[in-house]
């Protein structure tokens, strides 16, 4: 089986591509390398000794994309190619939308004229917004508070729509929590250009000394220790959902959803502590206000992707923090 990954260079598509390969699918990948390295593509082929085959487009760009589809007999694709800085989407809305949905209109007008079918969609739990209690389920209501999250909003219903006037298509939306962690080779990890948004790229940075401490937005949320709890997921865990999600629609299931996320919550202070202990303890931090924007609890329900894809998280909390340190020290 062939199958396609657009952005399948980045942080989460880079792993997925090693999970692939070493089932034994072939891959074939489209990233315009806006935010990717092209040296991705030798550390994937150098961790599974197989050979990828990579195009360097841009998914706006409709007719190379038709040039991937003519080449090579594409038997799902799994659509990972997006902007997703929640910051910088304020600051640009307007190439958030460009780049996320016209992507993605191109990506499934191409797939109908070609015959592709199945499809998987990298979308996030972002598109719960503040949810009304935990863990959050699938049906629980959906709605966005920046244009990042609302370009993962109307994706979705843009394949829903697809999808109902299209019923020969199979889509599985995929709602990632907050993935984490690196590949144990240390080849592939989250490298993000500039200063990282995230947690976990930011607490990895000062532990090797390239910045001087985290600071942690805010003590006053209501939670066991005053700082936000969130659903990290393993980013091979992550990887692994995608090659269930795509046997599920070997069976022909029309549009379904899964959260892919463990069910645990943990703090910021929980993340700190246990990557400290796989340190030495160089993670210093301070506290600071609360970041515009953000909840104080979010987690999953992992439930239904373990019923009906038969997927479940298996990483702890000190392989996330592990592999990640490792990854960070093999890249500096
Ligand atoms: P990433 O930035 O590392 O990977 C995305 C890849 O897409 C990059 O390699 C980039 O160069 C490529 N790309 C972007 N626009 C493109 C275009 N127009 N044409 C071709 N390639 C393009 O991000 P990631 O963390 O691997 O995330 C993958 C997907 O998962 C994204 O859609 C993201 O929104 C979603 N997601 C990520 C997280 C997270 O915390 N990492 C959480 C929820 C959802
Ligand atoms: N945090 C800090 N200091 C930092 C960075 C983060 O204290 O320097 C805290 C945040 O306040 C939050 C937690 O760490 O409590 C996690 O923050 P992240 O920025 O790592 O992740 P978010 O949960 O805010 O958001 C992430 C992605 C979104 C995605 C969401 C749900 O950035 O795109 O997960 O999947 F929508």
């Amino acid at each position: 089986m062939n199958i396609l990954l657009t952005g399948g260079l980045g942080y989460i598509g880079s792993h997925t591509a090693v999970e692939l390969l070493d089932a034994g699918f072939d891959v074939v990948v489209v990233d315009n390398l806006s935010n990717s390295d092209i040296k991705v593509k030798d550390k994937i082929e150098k961790i599974t000794n197989k050979k990828i085959k990579f195009y360097e487009y841009d998914l706006r760009d409709l007719e190379k994309l038709k040039l991937v589809f003519n080449e090579n007999k594409i038997d799902a694709v799994i659509h990972f190619a997006g902007l997703k800085a929640v910051g910088e989407s304020v600051e640009k809305p307007l190439e958030y939308y460009e780049n996320n949905l016209f992507s993605t209109i191109n990506l499934i007008k191409v797939m109908k004229e070609y015959g592709v079918k199945n499809l998987v969609f990298s979308s996030s739990a972002t598109v719960y917004g503040r949810a009304k209690s935990m863990p959050i389920y699938e049906d629980f209501p959906t709605s966005a508070t920046n244009p990042y999250g609302r370009t993962k909003l109307f994706i979705e219903e843009i394949l829903k729509d697809f999808e109902l006037a299209n019923p020969e298509f199979n889509i599985a939306l995929l709602r990632y929590f907050n993935p984490v962690g690196a590949h144990k080779s240390g080849l592939l990890g989250e490298d993000p250009k500039g200063i990282p948004n995230n947690l976990m790229p930011y607490i990895a940075r000062v532990s090797v000394g390239k910045l001087k401490e985290l600071s942690i937005f805010g003590n006053d949320y209501n939670t066991k220790d005053g700082t936000g709890v969130r659903d990290y997921i393993h980013v091979v865990d992550l990887a692994q959902g995608h090659l269930a999600a795509l046997r599920k629609l070997e069976q022909n299931p029309g549009l379904v959803i899964y959260n892919l996320g463990t069910g645990v919550g943990y703090s910021v202070l929980d993340m700190v502590n246990a990557y400290n202990k796989c340190c030495g303890g160089k993670v210093k931090y301070k506290f600071a206000p609360r970041r515009p924007g953000d909840i104080d609890v979010c987690y999953a329900s992992p439930e239904k992707a373990y019923k009906e894809l038969g997927w479940k998280a298996t990483h702890s909390l000190e392989d996330m923090c592990e592999s990640t340190y490792n990854f960070q020290k093999n890249n500096q």
